[in-house]
C-alpha cells in the first residue's frame, strides 16, 4: 500500500482522510504540485517546490513548513514507496472552516498531503514515437491560470472532451482563436526552424518542463519564441508538441481531424524529448 504523508503524519494511503470542512474540497481553495520520478530521480524538484510557494504566495496561503521541509517529505515519500517511475503529488489546502464561509480567517492551519503513483513512462516513449492526437477545446477556465491551483474543472471537461475524441491531450484556445495551453501541458509549435510558446502571463501557468526546454534550446542554439499564435498556426506548423511533467516532449501529429506537417513526430521534436531525457 502506497504511503501518504498528511499533516505530519505518514499512513497508508486508504487510511489518508482530511475533513468534509476542508476548504479545498468545498471552494477548490488549494494549490498542488506533480514531480516526475524517473529511474529513481526526481525531475526539476527545486522549479516545482519553487512554483509551489509562488502559487501559496498568490493565494495569500502560509504554511510553516519552508522548503526545505516540503524537499524532505518529498524525498521520504519517495524513499518509502520505493519509487522508480512515477510522479509525486503534493497538495495543500487552506485548511478546515466551520462552519463553512466564503471569506477565511488569518488563521487557519493547511491541510498538506504528499503521496506517490507509480506511472509507467516506457509506454509514453513508444507514443512519442508514434506522436499524438490532441482536440481543441475553448479556455472556460478562470483568469488566473498562472497558479497551480487545485481548481481545475475547465481543465478537467477539457481533458474529457479529448477523451471522448481519443486524443491525448485538449488543446486550449481563447475568446482570439489565439492557443493558450494544454489541459495538462504547455504546447508548442515549430515554424521555419523557430520553436514558439506562448508568453508567460496569467492565462497559462509557468510550466516546469517549458521552462527547462527554454535553457536546453538555448544552449543548442535553437531559435525560440515566446508569442501568442493561433489555431491556424498551429494547423499550419511543421512540428507542434506538448510539455509536461508527466509527457516530457510529446509531439503532436493531429489535431482533431487535421494532420500536422506529414502526420509524423517533427524530428526536432524528437531531438528535444532525447536532450530532455538526457537532462533529466
Ligand atoms: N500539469 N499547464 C497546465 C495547465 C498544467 O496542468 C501543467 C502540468 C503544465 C505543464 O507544467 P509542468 O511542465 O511543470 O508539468 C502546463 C501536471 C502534470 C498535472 O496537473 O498533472
Amino acid at each position: 500500500m502506497t504511503t501518504c504523508y498528511i499533516n505530519g503524519k505518514y499512513k497508508p494511503l486508504n487510511q489518508s482522510y482530511v475533513s468534509v470542512t476542508d476548504r479545498g474540497f468545498q471552494f477548490s481553495d488549494g494549490v498542488y504540485e506533480v514531480i516526475s520520478v524517473f529511474k529513481g530521480e526526481l525531475v526539476d524538484l527545486n522549479l516545482h517546490i519553487n512554483r509551489l510557494f509562488v502559487s501559496l504566495k498568490k493565494m495569500n496561503m502560509k504554511t510553516k513548513f519552508n522548503r526545505n521541509q516540503i524537499i524532505n517529505i518529498t524525498n521520504k515519500i519517495k524513499k518509502l514507496n520505493k519509487l522508480k517511475m512515477g510522479i509525486i503529488y503534493i497538495q495543500i489546502t487552506r485548511g478546515d472552516q466551520n462552519p463553512r464561509e466564503h471569506k477565511y480567517p488569518d488563521k487557519l492551519k493547511p491541510n498538506i498531503i504528499i503521496y506517490s503513483i507509480n506511472k509507467n513512462f516506457e509506454y509514453l516513449n513508444k507514443l512519442a514515437l508514434k506522436g499524438v492526437k490532441t482536440s481543441l477545446y475553448p479556455d472556460i477556465r478562470w483568469h488566473r491560470s498562472d497558479i497551480k491551483s487545485i481548481s481545475l474543472l475547465g481543465n478537467v471537461l477539457a481533458a474529457n472532451h479529448a477523451k471522448e475524441n481519443k486524443s491525448h491531450e485538449a488543446v486550449l484556445f481563447d475568446n482570439r482563436n489565439m492557443i493558450t495551453e494544454g489541459n495538462s501541458s504547455s504546447i508548442w509549435i515549430i515554424k521555419k526552424n523557430k520553436c514558439i510558446t506562448h508568453p508567460l502571463n496569467f492565462r497559462i501557468l509557468k510550466g516546469c518542463t517549458r521552462h527547462k526546454l527554454i535553457s536546453i534550446l538555448k544552449k543548442n542554439k535553437f531559435k525560440f519564441e515566446e508569442k501568442k499564435f493561433s489555431i491556424k498556426s498551429l494547423l499550419d506548423a511543421d512540428e507542434a508538441f506538448m510539455t509536461s511533467a508527466t509527457n516530457f516532449v510529446m509531439p503532436i501529429v493531429k489535431v482533431d481531424k487535421f494532420t500536422i506537417s506529414n502526420g509524423k513526430p517533427g524530428l526536432n521534436t524528437l531531438k528535444f524529448r532525447s536532450l530532455f531525457i538526457n537532462a533529466i
